[in-house]
């Protein structure tokens, strides 16, 4: 049985790949920072799954988490978080939080998984619609999600010679715990969705079936790719974050 280790897996998107990758065959080892979750995830699962606490910051944390769970055929990076704020105010704390976890993180997970995954392996990072479209307000979100991108093509490059196959999915508004504070900024989702041209946020399932064809022999010429999946949003323009959470907090 070929093993799958997705990160950031207890949660969201995270969690919606690991069914659809266990669903698929594979035997689904979930990791997160949260062990807690990581452990009910697998549990719910069941068969042969397993869970890892694992830090994407912490080397440490990631080697050993590599270390021990031995060879892989997919490796899947969902760590994520974002901290938003206008570049003038922006907490250097937060700015460097939101690096860490998205994109030090990424290369982190890429270095010891180009260790661990077998040849014709796949690695699928989940960068964002911010990645390529700015928001006001998502500096650091944006910018790190951009390098996500970048590494995802470098990683492809180096890791081709031994046949593991690297590629990133960019998802726009997905239903998440993530974007759950969305909802309490007035007119904020209704933007997303008026500049989403098929009028709806995703679902974590959206997002999961492209990785599940990622992670398949569905997909065995593709490396270094990014695949927009956003409801057409990449081809309008990104709300007005910063604004609408301007006018909140002055009432
Ligand atoms: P989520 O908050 O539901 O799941 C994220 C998971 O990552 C959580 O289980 C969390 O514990 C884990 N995590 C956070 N920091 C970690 C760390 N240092 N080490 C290991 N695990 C850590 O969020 P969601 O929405 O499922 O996000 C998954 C990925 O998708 C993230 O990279 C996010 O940036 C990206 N994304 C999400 C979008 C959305 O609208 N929900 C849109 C575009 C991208």
């Amino acid at each position: 049985m070929r093993a799958a280790l997705v990160i950031g897996g207890a949660s969201g998107i995270g969690r919606a790949a690991a069914t659809r990758l266990h669903e698929a065959g594979h035997r689904v080892i979930v990791a997160d920072i949260n062990g807690d979750a990581a452990q009910l995830a697998a549990e719910e699962l069941g068969g042969e799954s397993a869970a890892i606490r694992l830090d994407v910051t912490d080397e440490d944390s990631v080697a050993a988490g590599f270390e021990g769970v031995g060879d892989l055929a997919v490796v899947v990076n969902c760590a994520g978080l974002s901290m938003p704020g206008a570049l003038v105010d922006l907490e250097l704390d937060h700015w460097r939080t939101t690096v860490d976890v998205c994109l030090t993180g990424t290369f982190l997970v890429l270095k010891h998984a180009g260790r661990h995954v077998v040849g014709g392996g796949s690695i699928i990072c989940v960068a964002s619609l911010n990645g390529r479209q700015p928001g006001a307000g998502m500096g650091a979100y944006c910018a790190a999600k951009a390098g996500v991108l970048m590494l995802v093509e470098v990683a492809a490059l180096e890791l081709a010679e031994r046949g593991v196959r690297v590629n990133a999915v960019s998802p726009g508004l997905v239903d998440t715990p993530l974007t759950a504070g969305i909802a309490y900024v007035p007119g904020l989702t209704e933007e997303y969705l008026d500049n989403t041209p098929l009028g709806r946020a995703g679902t974590p399932d959206d997002i999961a079936q492209t990785i599940a064809f990622l992670a398949s022999d569905a997909s065995t010429w593709m490396t270094g790719a990014a695949i927009d999946l956003n409801g057409g949003a990449h081809l309008q323009r990104y709300p007005d974050v910063l604004g609408k959470v301007r006018a909140l907090a002055e009432g």
